[in-house]
């Protein structure tokens, strides 16, 4: 087992896997983090498809675009869940609140799923796997993905987790410093957040300039801005609709 700093501070994306699968004990272990994530209420809003068959991969790969979902040894989605739920309160009689309505609702899923996917990259991590998050499982045809994992109403893909056998230890990459991330009892001054990010910005820039593998000539904050114009045109909303999650703005 890898140490907690293994895990938490030496932790960096793996995009590159061996031809390898997950043993099933392994794979049982991180099932097990998965399911005793903490969540609201224990509601258990979220829920998980695993990945495993070569071919629903390479299908899956077709979809979304990126490799890690036909190399890695499997590929999981994490999902907001409230069909559980109603389908336990048609069986109690009790009548269904449409919380995923919500955005508050909507914010509980999404929060459970994302923790969910934390716990599993936690579990893959300390066994020694790599693993590496996928937004575009979201937003790259998420309804003809869902139609392919038989998700039913009231259940929608969060975000995908490439977990596979690393074959490559990219350099880490540089965070914004402590001072910036996690403020003691009130936020701080934007002067001097302004010259904390600018700093970051420039030692961002360096990384990307020297970093193994791939270089780029990227900086952080205009790379990062043009990244949030691009993907705020994507919209999930028919999706959410067509998994019968109706956000309400009220
Ligand atoms: C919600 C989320 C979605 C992500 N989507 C992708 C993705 O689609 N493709 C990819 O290669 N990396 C993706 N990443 C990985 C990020 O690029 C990576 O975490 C970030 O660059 C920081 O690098 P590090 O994880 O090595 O620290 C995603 C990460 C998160 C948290």
């Amino acid at each position: 087992m890898k140490t907690f700093k293994d895990v938490l501070i030496d932790r960096r994306s793996v995009r590159r896997y061996e031809r390898k699968g997950i043993e099933p004990e392994k794979l049982a272990f991180i099932c097990d983090a998965i399911r005793n994530t903490p969540t609201s209420y224990n509601g258990q809003q979220f829920s998980v498809v695993v990945v495993t068959d070569p071919e629903t991969k390479l299908e899956l790969y077709d979809i979304i675009g990126q490799k890690q979902v036909k190399t890695c040894a499997a590929f999981f989605f994490f999902c907001v869940d409230f069909h559980q739920l109603e389908l336990a309160a048609k069986a109690k009689g009790v009548e269904f609140p449409d919380y995923q309505n919500s955005l508050n609702g909507y914010t509980v899923g999404v929060v459970d799923a994302t923790l969910a996917m934390h716990q599993a990259i936690a579990a893959a991590e300390s066994l020694g796997l790599g693993t590496c998050c996928i937004g575009y499982a979201r937003t790259a045809d998420p309804a003809k993905t869902s139609e392919i994992l038989g998700l039913p109403s009231k259940v929608a893909i969060v975000c995908g987790l490439a977990v596979g056998y690393p074959a490559e230890t990219p350099d880490i990459k540089p965070k914004r410093p402590a001072e910036i991330v996690v403020f003691e009892n009130r936020y701080g001054d934007d002067e001097v957040i302004l010259s904390k990010l600018m700093a970051y910005d420039a030692e961002v820039s360096e990384y990307n300039r020297s970093r193994a593998g791939d270089q780029t000539a990227n900086d952080w904050a205009a790379h990062i801005l043009d990244y949030h114009e691009i993907e705020r045109k994507k919209a999930i909303e028919k999706y959410l609709k067509k998994q019968e999650i109706e956000l309400k703005i009220r």
